[in-house]
């Protein structure tokens, strides 16, 4: 039987991340591929709202595998999060005769395809694209891997001012909620303490940590921190600490947004392409209200539902692993 898939509209949603223009992409061309019409919705749920909405064709999507951020724009939309707003959203869609969505943003995005569908039964699937990693349904987001390097990047950078001045620097990475950015920019730089939001850390543990390198002639220090940890940011975790150890001068840095942008890693623009096309696909198999994902190199998609309220484990056994490697 003929696919009712005729119209499809991609859209990216909450922060940018790099990939997500190679994600835009894979659903166009995948779509052409299929005799589908493609349309792109500009400023996530906001350009929806809106009626931003225009069609696309293959080459409007040539030489972009390589750029960051995304080339739809993006938004956190409050008019979305409004029944009035979801309304207009919906009689733009139809206005335009579209017959499915493809969402690439995180968590409020996949919040905003589900409570979308519940509404009105509109077809979605979601593309996990937030650098931050915290997306269950997936073993990597779009735009993580990059976050990561370019973070790894700027401590090593960092490392060397550590080493030539004898300092401890704080330096604070992104990651709201979550600590994957922070966990594994700290084991891909080699740093001495990673501070989780995840995991429980007192101050005290910390300066003993600190003491404990010092007594081994370990002449500087790198602290990573998650932003969202509850002791709070690489700042205040720095003036806590002083006030107890002044073996080192100490530094702090927050890598901030220069970590969203730049030009995806290849596991990124794979991670990206593979999704892109798996979304097509499953939308004209049927699939639609479920997040597509990419675990033990599998694709699989997980239904909105469980990808939003089930949190993805981070591995703190790679924490007390970096610790030791950090000694
Ligand atoms: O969710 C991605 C993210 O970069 C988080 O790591 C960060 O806390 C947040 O977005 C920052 O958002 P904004 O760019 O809107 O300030």
């Amino acid at each position: 039987m003929a696919s009712p898939i005729k119209r499809i509209a991609v859209f990216t949603s909450g922060g940018d991340a790099p990939g997500m223009n190679a994600a835009i992409r894979a659903v166009v061309r995948t779509a052409t591929f299929h005799d589908l019409h493609i349309y792109g919705i500009s400023q996530g749920y906001e350009g929806m709202v809106n009626g931003y909405i225009e069609r696309l064709e293959t080459r409007d999507v040539a030489n972009i595998i390589h750029r960051g951020g995304t080339i739809l724009k993006t938004a956190r939309s409050e008019a979305f999060k409004t029944p009035e707003g979801r309304k207009q959203a919906y009689e733009q869609l139809v206005a335009q005769d579209i017959d499915a969505c493809i969402a690439i943003g995180g968590n409020g995005t996949y919040t905003g395809a589900l409570t979308f569908y519940q509404e009105y039964g509109f077809p979605f699937i979601g593309l996990p694209g937030t650098i931050d990693n915290d997306l269950y349904g997936t073993d990597y987001t779009i735009g993580f891997d990059t976050a990561v390097n370019t973070a790894i990047e700027a401590v090593d950078r960092i490392r060397d001012t550590a080493d030539s001045h004898n300092r401890l620097f704080f330096i604070e990475v992104m990651g709201r909620h979550s600590g994957f950015i922070a966990l594994y920019t700290g084991i891909g730089s080699g740093a001495g303490s990673i501070l989780l939001p995840e995991k429980e850390h007192t101050v005290q543990e910390l300066v003993k940590v600190l003491k404990n390198g010092a007594k081994r002639k370990k002449m500087f220090s790198l602290v990573i921190v998650a932003e969202g940890h509850p002791l709070g940011g690489a700042q205040a975790i720095a003036d806590a600490v002083k006030n107890e150890f002044d073996y080192y001068e100490s530094k702090v840095t927050i890598i901030g947004h220069l970590q969203r942008g730049g030009s995806p890693t290849a596991a990124d623009r794979i991670l990206a392409s593979r999704l892109g096309h798996a979304a097509v696909e499953g939308l004209l198999k049927g699939i639609h209200n479920q997040a597509a994902g990419i675990v033990n190199q599998e694709v699989r998609f997980t239904p909105f539902e469980e990808a939003i309220h089930n949190v993805k484990p981070l591995e703190t056994d790679l924490l007390e692993m970096a610790e030791i490697l950090g000694l």
